[in-house]
């Protein structure tokens, strides 16, 4: 969470709920910085929680929630298992949306992007800042695949406890991915649901084209 606090304090953006043009700035991540950061403030229930959405091998979209832990300059970083459901289905297509919903705030934000997985080192280095259960866990648990049981899970807890009784390395298989965004919506509650809507959309040179959508 600090990371994207941070890096709201470098920058100048003053948001005020009615004039969403002024001070929407010609790239996104530092609105969305704000945004991000007035949610950890007013405060909300799940601040950093998103909603992330992989075409499955099935065809259809599927959605999970999970956390934002990271805003870079590339784009957004969030940690889970490599051979989960969301793991395989990005394999195949890396086309992604993430949603954020802060009802408090009457606001969401809408990314569609690419995903890539992050350099090994920082998936090493945010896998040992967790508590030790949740490493533990992440080892322990095959995430999406059948279990026959609770006690089967919690068996192979304590198995890994006792085999990894000091240091737990990260699995291979557990690590970040990073969305990098081609489209980002910013949408503001305004009365009479009369709503703003202002997009992102990334050019082949790198710049964002800002327009306005209908409520
Ligand atoms: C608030 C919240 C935060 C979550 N954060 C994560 C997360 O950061 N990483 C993760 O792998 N799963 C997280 N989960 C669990 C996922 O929603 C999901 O159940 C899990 O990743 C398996 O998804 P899959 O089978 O579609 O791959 C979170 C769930 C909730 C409700």
């Amino acid at each position: 969470m600090d990371a994207f606090i941070n890096q709201v304090k470098n920058d100048h953006h003053q948001f005020d709920q009615g004039k969403l043009e002024d001070h929407v700035g010609d790239e996104p991540f530092a609105l969305m910085a704000k945004w991000l950061r007035d949610a950890v403030e007013k405060p909300t229930n799940e601040p950093n929680a998103m909603a992330v959405s992989t075409i499955g091998l099935d065809g259809f979209p599927h959605s999970r929630v999970v956390y934002l832990k990271e805003l870079l300059e590339e784009g957004l970083v969030f940690y889970t298992n490599y051979h989960s459901d969301k793991g395989r289905a990005i394999e195949q297509n890396p086309n992604v949306h993430a949603l954020f919903f802060w009802s408090e705030l009457e606001r969401q934000i809408s990314v569609t992007g690419t995903v890539l997985k992050v350099p090994e080192e920082m998936s090493d280095e945010y896998f040992q800042s967790r508590p030790r259960g949740s490493k533990l866990g992440a080892w322990a648990s095959y995430q999406s695949e059948r279990l026959s049981s609770r006690a089967e899970l919690e068996e192979r807890v304590q198995q890994l406890a006792t085999q990894y009784h000091e240091d737990v390395p990260r699995p291979p298989h557990w690590g970040g991915y990073i969305i990098e965004p081609l489209r980002i919506e910013f949408w503001q509650g305004r009365p009479s649901r009369l709503h703003d809507r202002i997009v992102f959309e990334k050019q082949q040179n790198g710049s964002w084209d800002i327009y306005r959508k209908n409520p």
